[in-house]
């Protein structure tokens, strides 16, 4: 039985049971501020569950969309997800225990519905909490359950843990809000015959189901409330059951992911088998990405939008490990657009969808190769401090993986990852402190009086302006104190720097100055930049152009011996962050005038 089934089975079952189908709502909760994303199918309906009255009436069903990230690490694995659909259907003071139980037990074993036999299931009820709520043990639940034909044996009671949310006792899904005792149906997933029951053999029984007796209200200091109404919450994993229905022992083996996953092999020159776990997490973290794309969610540094940058910077990075070098989110999306838009209708808005993924891509794309040789040396590094002092440096300090952060967009989470593939630690702590750090001073900067003459500050201009600075101070020295600048342009793609002089460059010129600028590049110096008195700078022999365009303070660019330039900025951090320079093109444009074309090329 495939997920489409299940869905579509799931709300005709409960419209025929005099429920309203109800749309699912946008990942983004709009009552609940504690938490960023919706994480369970009652989550948009908390208000009607403390007593609102619903449009729609007292009876509810629908698929949600859901996001959970609390476990994103455990994403490669079988079954973990970061976006899944949940299938609910509620009771706002409407039924309880009875026809929850009855209806749930109908649907999963009726031939007409999910028909499975009954010889596949165990449920759970609640166990009673003494020490929290003073909750007697659920009988009533469980009576209902053997009025049905469940067999004694496979009716656990499990204790509930109230105050944890755990065992047979579910919510609130923010920090507060609605929760009760539940009652859990259990697929079996052991070897041979079923037997047992989920208190016995945990391992072997999978949750595909919970219904959730609704009857408190966690409360801002802790406390439960009885709620006004009685409430049923049910809950059904539809990637999960689809799984178990079609007897797969990975959610990735459904139809929901192999498509998604073929794509990715395409990609790849590695198969599935041999990089499994990257796979699921690029297609699960972009599964989850599009969805967000499709609620109109945006990367960026915090919220909802942190989360979405992290999920695919992580899966940009598993791309390379299994050698994905191009631009590739896109096609990606593409083929999950394609399976999810018929239920899904948000994600019609393809192009924007995919624009979002493209955008994030193409930033993080120009850093990503840098940031890992980057993290690459600091291995060195440590390497080496071992060699020279027999002493193991095992965390990555909050400075080094703030450098990741900010110069090459290594979300830090991304960074634990790296640092956990090498045994080794970091210090987050450190990292937050810089990160305030930084803040504050970025702060004061963009206060400042001054202000750099480039249109376009993006990472690629901004390399070639630190570039600029070194062919600058190369031709000063190589050709001559006449070879000023007197003009400079940048785009993305390269500088180009005019000056005064009277015939074409030799090629042992041209070559020196190419030398000149990969050896700074080399030397990784870093740049610093600092405000001075005109005349001071003046008098350290700062390159400028004094004559006129000068404040009596100016920002003096310091790349060590390599160059002092007068300057608005901005520049890279340290000179290894430019790759390669190479000469284009060196022309005459007349009158004495010539023109260098250069760019900074990978390798
Ligand atoms: N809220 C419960 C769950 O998520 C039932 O819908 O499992």
């Amino acid at each position: 039985m495939q997920a489409q089934d299940i869905r579509q089975k799931f709300i005709q079952f409960f419209e025929e049971k005099g429920h309203a189908v109800i749309p699912s709502a946008s990942i983004l909760p709009e009552n609940d501020p504690t938490v960023l994303f919706t994480t369970a199918g009652m989550h948009p309906l908390v208000p009607y569950l403390m007593g609102e009255v619903h449009p729609s009436g007292k009876r509810l069903t629908n698929f949600q969309k859901c996001i959970r990230t609390g476990d994103i690490d455990e994403v490669g694995d079988n079954s973990h997800l970061t976006f899944f659909e949940m299938l609910g259907n509620w009771s706002l003071g409407d039924f309880f225990k009875k026809e929850a139980i009855e209806w749930s037990h109908e649907f999963l074993t009726g031939e007409q519905w999910l028909n499975i036999d009954p010889n596949m299931l165990s449920v759970t009820v609640f166990g009673g909490d003494d020490d929290f709520l003073d909750l007697p043990k659920d009988d009533e639940s469980a009576e209902i359950w053997k009025a049905v034909g469940m067999p004694d044996n496979r009716i656990a009671y499990m204790k509930g843990g109230v105050a944890k949310s755990e065992d047979n006792w579910w919510g609130p899904a923010g920090q507060t809000g609605p929760c009760g005792p539940s009652t859990e149906m259990f697929y079996w997933v052991g070897e041979g015959e079923p037997h047992g029951n989920v208190a016995e053999n945990p391992e072997e029984w999978l949750e595909i189901w919970n219904d959730v007796l609704m009857q408190y209200n966690k409360t801002e200091n802790g406390n439960f409330e009885p709620l006004s109404q009685k409430n049923v919450d049910t809950g059904m994993g539809l990637e999960r059951t689809a799984t178990v229905l079609q007897g797969k022992t990975s959610v990735y083996d459904t139809e929901l992911f192999e498509p998604i996953l073929e794509k990715i092999g395409a990609l790849s020159p590695f198969s599935y088998e041999e990089k499994m776990s990257s796979y699921r997490v690029i297609a699960d973290h972009l599964r989850t990405a599009t969805m967000m794309a499709g609620d109109g969610v945006k990367p960026s540094n915090i919220g909802q939008g942190y989360v979405m940058r992290r999920l695919i910077r992580r899966a940009i990075r598993h791309g390379r490990l299994i050698g994905i070098e191009n631009v590739f989110t896109h096609t990606i999306a593409k083929k999950i657009i394609h399976i999810m838009s018929d239920t899904f209708p948000e994600l019609k808005h393809e192009e924007e969808i995919l624009k979002t993924l493209s955008d994030e891509e193409e930033k993080f794309s120009k850093t990503i190769n840098q940031g890992l040789r980057e993290f690459e040396k600091l291995l060195a590094g440590f390497e080496r401090a071992l060699e020279n002092t027999g002493r193991k440096i095992t965390e990555i300090s909050g400075k080094q993986a703030f450098k990741l952060y900010d110069t090459y967009g290594f979300p830090i989470e991304m960074t634990q990852e790296l640092a956990k593939e090498k045994g080794l630690t970091v210090d987050v702590k450190g990292f937050e402190e810089s990160y305030k750090a930084h803040k504050e001073k970025s702060r004061s900067l963009s206060a400042g009086v001054f202000k750099g003459g480039l249109q376009d500050h993006s990472w690629e201009t901004t390399r070639l302006h630190t570039a600029t600075h070194l062919l600058h101070a190369a031709l000063l020295k190589i050709v001559g104190g006449h070879a000023k600048q007197r003009g400079s342009n940048i785009t993305a793609e390269r500088l180009r720097f005019d000056f005064p002089h009277a015939e074409k460059l030799t090629e042992e010129q041209r070559e020196q100055v190419e030398k000149y600028v990969n050896d700074a590049i080399a030397s990784d110096h870093k740049v610093t930049m600092e405000i001075l008195p005109f005349e001071e700078a003046k008098k350290r022999e700062a390159i400028g152009l004094f004559e006129d365009k000068y404040q009596e303070k100016v920002k003096v660019y310091d790349m060590g011996p390599w160059s002092l330039e007068v300057c608005g900025g901005p520049h890279v951090e340290h000179l290894g962050q430019l790759s390669t320079f190479k000469i284009k093109k060196e022309q005459s444009i007349g009158a004495g005038m010539r023109r260098i074309k250069a760019v900074l090329v990978e390798g």
